[in-house]
């Protein structure tokens, strides 16, 4: 069972300056709530019951988000205001569920992981960008059944225009069934001449603890930092099962301005 889900949050958030440079991306409103409560949203229906966040002391604001509860007392006790309180309720849920590790320099989402060993409990575990919404469809809930019936690891991934190839990691693909297929190899931003495929990974993965291993063997990669998708190389060469979830819903990229903006007019279309 996949009930532990790690969300790195450490990220400078450069793409999306000057905003972020007051606020951290993952709290930027999208249709009235911060991307990353779609995220955590996204995860408690799937079943997961423990979040690890890794935050960095730039990004303590996330931290006050969830953990602002003498604010919240004192206004609920001058004022009886029946939204603030059901919204209090929801931080106070997410509370129980969340524990923090800092990653105080941006090396990567595979040096972002590592900082989590010592708290990841079972088999496997899940891991989001939160970069990347989903809607529509519960790509997690897709993922852990693919997970079930292949007890392998698995990535979430779309088919992406071919001349943008090298913004994404690239999947390469073996025996395709009509919504998965499993992962000969898989390549951290390829040129569009060395990618292998049009199937990117979008920011959803279900990794195994033996992930932590490859990590600390891994040299800096692409753009000097520790990737996670070269540690998952290792593994698949070393003949562990990875699978591509081909996920139904609705992919959005909230890491870039023109995105995000397109993401609160998306999302407040389906409600
Ligand atoms: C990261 C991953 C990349 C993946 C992408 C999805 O890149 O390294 O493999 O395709 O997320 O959003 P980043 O967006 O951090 O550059």
């Amino acid at each position: 069972m996949i009930k532990q889900a790690i969300i790195p949050l450490a990220g400078l958030g450069t793409r999306m300056l000057p905003l972020t440079s007051v606020m951290p991306k993952e709290l930027m409103p999208i249709n009235g709530k911060p991307n990353l409560q779609y995220i955590l949203d996204e995860c408690i229906d799937a079943g997961v019951k423990k979040f690890i966040f890794i935050i960095s002391k730039k990004k303590l604001s996330i931290k006050k988000y969830f953990f602002n509860d003498n604010f919240y007392k004192k206004i609920l006790k001058k004022k009886k205001d029946k939204r603030l309180f059901e919204e209090y309720k929801k931080i106070k849920r997410y509370q129980k569920m969340i524990k923090f590790v800092y990653q105080n320099k941006p090396k990567g989402t595979g040096d972002a992981v590592l900082k989590c060993q010592k708290f990841i409990k079972g088999k496997h575990f899940l891991m989001l960008l939160p970069d990347d919404l989903i809607i529509r469809n519960n790509c997690s809930k897709e993922m852990i059944r693919l997970h079930k019936k292949t007890n392998g690891s698995i990535i979430a991934t779309k088919r992406v225009e071919r001349k943008t190839v090298s913004r994404w990691g690239i999947l390469s693909v073996k025996n395709k069934k009509r919504n998965y297929f499993q992962i000969k190899d898989v390549i951290e931003k390829p040129s569009i001449k060395k990618a292998p495929s049009n199937f990117a990974i979008i920011g959803r993965y279900i990794l195994p603890t033996n992930i932590f291993v490859e990590i600390k063997k891994l040299k800096p990669g692409q753009g000097g930092e520790i990737h996670i998708t070269d540690a998952i190389r290792s593994l698949i060469k070393k003949k562990h099962q990875f699978y591509g979830n081909i996920f139904k819903g609705k992919y959005l990229d909230c890491g870039t301005l023109n995105g995000y903006i397109n993401s609160g007019i998306q999302i407040s279309k389906v409600k």
